[in-house]
């Protein structure tokens, strides 16, 4: 098969190939393109956008672990009207999908950020980061309680258009319950999955490493779980699932397409190598051709569980 078929979907979102960059780790995607022409890539996650500009939590914020990242960097972003005035009109130009990914304190914060977003063209769906702390419930994460993240998703969802993908939590006992929830109050599309709470600790200082205690843990060391919660989701409910989380190679990002996910997310990976995403989709292409495989459609919850 020389010329094997990248395109796929995720529920309503056409895409040219499976790779995209996952939310916060190159910018608002821009960042990308002294190393490589980022229309080369199935999409483009965005930084979380919020309402107001926000500079994100003290420093130090990024601390590497064994085979991992943890990092506090916060809602470090330049707000909704920055967004829209700066940012998307360069992303508009660029021929790939572009997914905006939002957060925010309060549903109020989260329905702001959605309705000044409506309306504007190039935006290919919006990716709604529920592993942000409520501050009206006491800090508990949106994403981490069935009810209040079906709640959110309702809202949103009645707010806009747009296609909609809920970016879940990891840190829950019960992914598909969450995943099931979301779902049934109007996501199209869920993203599996968000760092894991972590902490590392200076023995000499005996400080936390970072200024916040705990952060959020992403790399390779937590990639097992991800597969397993896409795995999980996917066996379940059938659902459109953009998989994520430690995918270095385009091994990995095979092994997350095996197990049901529909797209990847690359996004500590970029931090080693910003030719990351690129190399993983080339790298994607030459399996199905070696393999005789005519595209990655034939591919996603293909696992052999026999
Ligand atoms: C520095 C950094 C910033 C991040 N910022 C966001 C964010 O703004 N919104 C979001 O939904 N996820 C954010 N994430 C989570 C990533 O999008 C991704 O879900 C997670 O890192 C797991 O994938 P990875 O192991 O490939 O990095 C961030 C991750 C890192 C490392």
């Amino acid at each position: 098969m020389n010329n094997p078929d990248l395109s796929t979907g995720l529920g309503p979102i056409e895409l040219k190939n499976p790779v995209l960059t996952a939310s916060g780790t190159a910018g608002y995607g821009l960042e990308l393109r002294p190393f490589f022409d980022i229309a080369e890539l199935g999409g483009i996650v965005t930084k979380a956008v919020t309402p107001e500009p926000r500079v994100g939590n003290p420093p130090p914020r990024l601390w590497e672990t064994s085979c991992g990242l943890l990092n506090s960097i916060g809602l470090e972003n330049v707000g909704l009207a920055a967004f829209l005035k700066d940012i998307l009109p360069l992303l508009q130009k660029i021929n790939t999908r572009v997914i905006v990914n939002v957060a925010g304190r309060t549903e109020d914060e989260y329905l702001e950020v959605v309705r000044g977003l409506n309306g504007n063209e190039g935006i290919a769906g919006l990716e709604i980061n529920i592993s942000c702390p409520n501050v009206k419930q006491g800090g508990i994460a949106f994403g981490t309680d069935p009810v209040m993240a079906a709640a959110l998703i309702k809202k949103v969802r009645a707010a806009t258009d747009y296609p909609l993908i809920a970016k879940l939590p990891p840190n829950v006992t019960d992914i598909v319950i969450i995943a099931e929830r979301v779902m049934e109050a109007g996501a199209d599309v869920v993203s599996l999955i968000n760092t894991l709470k972590g902490l590392a600790v200076d023995v000499n200082t005996r400080k936390p490493c970072l200024a916040t205690i705990t952060g959020g843990l992403s790399g390779p060391a937590i990639k097992p779980v991800a597969l397993r919660m896409v795995h999980e989701v996917y066996q379940a409910l059938k659902i459109p699932i953009l998989g994520g989380g430690g995918i270095m190679t385009a091994d990995d990002a095979l092994e997350f397409i095996i197990c049901g996910a529909g797209a990847v997310s690359v996004g500590t990976a970029i931090f080693r190598d910003p030719k990351a995403p690129l190399n993983i989709a080339q790298g994607i292409k030459s399996y199905l051709a070696k393999n005789n495989i005519g595209g990655i459609r034939n591919l996603i919850g293909s696992i052999d569980l026999s």
